[in-house]
């Protein structure tokens, strides 16, 4: 097996879950839910709920070095095979993969329109979205496949030739291009605002929404759920301390959060926009606001749509790999053909959702008042990754046993810190995610 190298794993991990949920939902969910009282708890059911079930996956994944099917099947006790169908968790992969590449691909308009010229004022930029959403067909038909495509290269080469090289590449790109944005973000006055709203915490406005926001945000945020943490655990080097590496995955990503929420909202606040707009964030507030800076906004703006596609990109080529890796172990599938298998399951899935949006086919795209593409975000992330996580909770609490878990840690998790980490696994992760899925699905719906 071609193993990770250490920081090939760490970026690979952080390149998953560093993406379009960090950097294009994070801001959104705190611009509804109220700045910093959001953030504050999102601290929280970060360490409690995402730390936790990123460390089970990490372990469950180097214990059994296979693939995630295998690993349920494997790791279960005599008599609980059936457990092996935890493993469905993996085709979250490919629900979240298909609408995922076709947000990249309107990123990709974007950042071409970005350098022609965006339009400057409220009504055509709003006028502008809508148009391309809702009728240009052949553009994002044309950039979803430019993504797709793109993926299909970097997922070819494998895991360690494609996936890591490929974020050895983008994540310093990545990490220069947000510093260079908080930079000037910094020198600008509304910083101090942008401070204020995400540091401050109002607590009149905790209310139960903001922590099932913040529950659900946590879990997608770290690529929870669909197995792909556990799979690319497997291919860890054996030595060294991992739960050092799922901290600094969890930290880096948290940073790209905070620093990505910091710059966006200097923008809003310096510029007067109201920072709850919805995804309309990313593609109407923000192109107005970079389009009436002049050369400078052209130039931010630019690099704004690249720093998104490159984080998304290194999301996107993970999403399928626990799938990948079934097809290959299980059926001795070739990278080859489990690639395309998956690719292009997602590719045809995507051009159904892209339709989805577009006015003409909207009609027919649509169940129970839902549009398609908002089917698959709603199920995805409101059931199907928040279902996996409690299963992988019950799974190491309840069905191991304990001495075979702390084993499991090999000695990087012990006293207080195991016997904390164990009982959040046990109690307060499974209850506090059945909790935020009930309120999720029921708001969202
Ligand atoms: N973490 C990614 C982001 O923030 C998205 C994501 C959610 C994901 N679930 C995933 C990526 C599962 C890979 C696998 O954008």
């Amino acid at each position: 097996m071609t193993r990770f190298s250490k920081i090939g794993f760490i970026l690979a991990a952080a390149g998953s879950a560093i993406g379009l949920g960090g950097i294009w939902k994070f801001p959104y969910v705190v611009g509804q839910s109220g700045g910093g009282a959001f953030v504050l708890v999102f601290i929280m059911a970060f360490l409690v709920f995402g730390l936790s079930v990123f460390i089970v996956e990490m372990i469950l994944g180097r214990a059994s070095e296979r693939d995630c099917f295998s690993t349920f099947e494997s790791l279960a006790p005599k008599g609980q095979k059936y457990l092996k169908y935890g493993g469905v968790m993996m085709f979250s992969g490919v629900v979240i993969f298909s609408f995922y590449v076709v947000v990249l691909g309107w990123l990709m308009h974007y950042m071409v329109l970005s350098l022609i010229g965006l339009p400057k004022s409220l009504e055509s930029t709003q006028a502008l979205w809508e148009h391309f959403v809702g009728e240009q067909v052949g553009y994002q038909i044309l950039w979803h496949f430019v993504i797709v495509a793109l993926c299909t290269l970097v997922l070819g080469q494998g895991v360690k030739k494609g996936i890591e090289r490929l974020n050895l590449v983008l994540m310093p790109l990545l990490l220069i291009i947000f510093l260079a944005l908080l930079g000037y973000a910094m020198c600008q006055s509304a910083f101090v605002d942008s401070v204020r709203f995400l540091f401050a915490p109002d607590f009149s406005k905790l209310t139960p929404k903001v922590i099932v926001d913040a529950i659900g945000q946590a879990f997608f945020a770290l690529s929870l759920g669909v197995g792909v943490i556990l799979t690319y655990s497997n291919s860890l080097p054996k030595k060294g301390n991992f739960i050092r590496s799922a901290l600094i995955v969890a930290l880096m990503n948290f940073a790209f959060c905070l620093v990505a929420g910091l710059v966006i909202f200097t923008f809003i606040f310096g510029y007067g926009a109201t920072p709850d707009k919805g995804p309309g964030l990313v593609f109407v507030s923000l192109p107005l606001i970079f389009a009436n800076m002049g050369l400078s906004g052209q130039i931010i703006a630019f690099l704004f749509f690249v720093a998104l596609i490159f984080a998304g990109i290194t999301s996107a080529v993970s999403m399928l790999e626990p799938l990948n890796a079934w097809l290959i172990e299980r059926f001795s599938f070739s990278r080859k053909k489990a690639n395309f298998t998956t690719i292009g399951i997602s590719y045809v899935l995507g051009v159904l959702l892209l339709l989805s949006n577009v006015v003409l086919y909207q009609e027919n795209l649509s169940f129970f008042g839902k549009k398609l593409f908002d089917w698959f975000d709603y199920v995805s992330t409101s059931y199907m990754l928040p279902l996996a996580g409690v299963f992988l909770c019950v799974f190491v609490g309840w069905v191991l046993p304990k001495s075979q878990v702390y084993a499991m840690c090999e000695g990087h998790l012990s006293g207080m810190v195991f016997k904390t980490w164990y009982f959040i696994v046990r109690y307060i992760a499974p209850v506090g995610i059945v909790v935020a899925m009930v309120r999720l699905g029921i708001e969202n719906l």
